[in-house]
Formats: C-alpha cells, sequence, structure tokens
C-alpha cells in the first residue's frame, strides 16, 4: 500500500492506473478505523481494481464547540488496518495542503433540502463541510465509485444528491451498518464512552428496533415516537431527534410504506447515532 500526503503525488499515481485501464474506488474516512470502514473498503474491493483510502479529519465540518481537538487521530493503526484489508493507496493530506487558503475563503458546496432538518438542524453547516470535502476528493481522485456507510444515513443521501447534481460521473454504493454483538453500531466516537455509557449504548439500537416492530404492527406513529424518546432519556440520553422518513428523507405520507427511522442522541461526551428500515403496514 502507497501511502501519499500531497496532492501532486495523488495525482500522478492514480494518472499511471487509469492509462492502464484501472477502475478506482474511493473510501473517504476520518480514520480511527473499526470493522465499519474496513467493510466500506472490502465493498469496494469488489468494485475496482484500485481501491483508495482517504483519512483526513475535516476541520470544515466540526461546529465551533464540537469534538475537532480531541477526535481520536490513531494513524498507524489506520495504516496497519487499511494494509492489511488489501486498500492499495492511502491519501492523507494535511489541512493546509487541502484548503490552502484557509477555511474562511474556502468554496464551499451546499446541498439543499436533503441536508436540512436531522442531523442538518443539529449541526449547522456539518454537511456544507461534509459536501465540499467529499466534492475536493472527489476532484483529486476522480473515482469510478465511491463507498459511504449506511450508519450515516443522511450524509449518503446528501453525496447522493450532491453528485446527481453536480453531474459527477461516481457510482455511490451503500454499505449496511455494522454493529457491535450488542447492536451498538460501531462509531469512532464510541471511544468517547465510559464503561457504564458503554453499557448503556446499545438502547439507542434496541428503542430503534421496538419501535420498527410496533410501527410495523400499524401502531399509531405520533405515540411511538413520543414514547421512544421517553425510553432513551429514561436510558440516560439525551435525544436530539428521532424521526421517520422515506428512504429519500422526505416526510412519510398515508401511502409511504418503506421508511426509515432515524435518532440522534447525545450519551456522556458522545452524540451517537443510528438508522433502521420499516416497512409500514
Ligand atoms: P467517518 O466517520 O470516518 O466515516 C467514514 C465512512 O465510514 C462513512 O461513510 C461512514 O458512514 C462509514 N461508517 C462509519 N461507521 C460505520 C458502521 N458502523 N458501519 C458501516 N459504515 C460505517 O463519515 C465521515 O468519516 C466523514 O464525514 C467523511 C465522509 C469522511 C467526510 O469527511
Amino acid at each position: 500500500m502507497r501511502t501519499l500526503r500531497e496532492i501532486n503525488d495523488l495525482r500522478s499515481l492514480l494518472r499511471d492506473y487509469r492509462t492502464h485501464g484501472q477502475q478506482i474506488a474511493l473510501v473517504p474516512t476520518m480514520g480511527n478505523l473499526h470493522a465499519g470502514h474496513l467493510a466500506l473498503v472490502a465493498k469496494a474491493r469488489e468494485h475496482a481494481d484500485i481501491v483508495v483510502a482517504s483519512l483526513f479529519v475535516n476541520p470544515m465540518q466540526f461546529g465551533p464547540n464540537e469534538d475537532l481537538d480531541g477526535y481520536p487521530r490513531t494513524f498507524a493503526d489506520d495504516q496497519a488496518k487499511l494494509r492489511a484489508a488489501g486498500c492499495d493507496v492511502l491519501f492523507s493530506p494535511s489541512v493546509s495542503a487541502l484548503y490552502p487558503n484557509g477555511l474562511t475563503s474556502q468554496t464551499c458546496v451546499h446541498v439543499p433540502d436533503v441536508g436540512e432538518g436531522l442531523c442538518g438542524g443539529s449541526r449547522p453547516g456539518h454537511f456544507d463541510g461534509v459536501s465540499t470535502v467529499v466534492t475536493l476528493l472527489f476532484n483529486l481522485v476522480q473515482p469510478d465509485v465511491a463507498c459511504f456507510g449506511e450508519k450515516d444515513y443522511q450524509q449518503l443521501a446528501v453525496i447522493r444528491k450532491c453528485v446527481h447534481d453536480l453531474h459527477m460521473p461516481i457510482d455511490i454504493i451503500g454499505v449496511p451498518i455494522v454493529r457491535a454483538d450488542d447492536g451498538l453500531a460501531l462509531s469512532s466516537r464510541n471511544s468517547y464512552l465510559s464503561d457504564a455509557e458503554r453499557a448503556i449504548a446499545p438502547t439507542l439500537y434496541r428503542t430503534l428496533c421496538e419501535l420498527r416492530d410496533a410501527l410495523e404492527q400499524g401502531e399509531p406513529l405520533e405515540t411511538i415516537l413520543a414514547n421512544g424518546l421517553i425510553e432513551l432519556a429514561e436510558a440516560g440520553f439525551t435525544p436530539d431527534y428521532l424521526e421517520l422518513r422515506t428512504p429519500e428523507l422526505t416526510p412519510v405520507s398515508t401511502t409511504t410504506r418503506d421508511a426509515v427511522l432515524l435518532a440522534a442522541a447525545r450519551l456522556g461526551p458522545a452524540r451517537l447515532i443510528d438508522n433502521l428500515s420499516v416497512q409500514l403496514p
């Protein structure tokens, strides 16, 4: 596996691959890699000859009071995991290489509608930071396909719309959520949890499963969501949102059958997100 820090080195290496007709897949990450990230690498491997992973803790997608400084940085471990997973290229640029003029004068990509509400509501500006850095990475790597996790369901929807609206010739592949044995969705931010909080954390998934079962049995949505918020609060979470949306993240109606139940909740120092698909009767 080649590890590259410089944009020019990345461009010249990828140019070589491309002239040999090789298909390129990109897996964007912020590092502190776990089995969820590695599932994306494995999926990318199925779709391309060359797998490029990027590792960049993107300051533009963190709010002023968020965890940019404390975000877990484990470069050597990440490099070893990617190598073992069969990744071909690790691209890990510096902040000044990606944003040479600083963040305040950086051209920004804003994806309307799908980025509003849910995490976009609780984290103003977050998805502008995500769509901007992902657009930069797409322009640098020019991948044929790119893999994103369904754990960050709204992020995946934002990227799909961005690629569609900007006519980028990239296949976006969604990869199912990888969970711990107790159901907790793997996340780099789980490392913020104390042992006691880690024991509570799977309640988020268990609550979503209960609510899904109740919805699939035709119980009324408003009552179910209200009960879900109470259950989460009683378990020790401070819920940010709990919502049922269509798979495209528009509001559900009486004719909706396929839906997604999405939640974000704070637990101690961590903000956890999760989602489940629901078949309405
Ligand atoms: P990060 O949180 O490092 O996640 C990188 C990718 O891994 C995302 O596509 C995310 O959805 C996926 N992922 C994380 N946990 C997962 C799990 N348990 N199961 C399946 N996939 C999982 O998301 C970001 O970084 C950033 O916003 C990024 C897209 C890299 C832009 O900076």
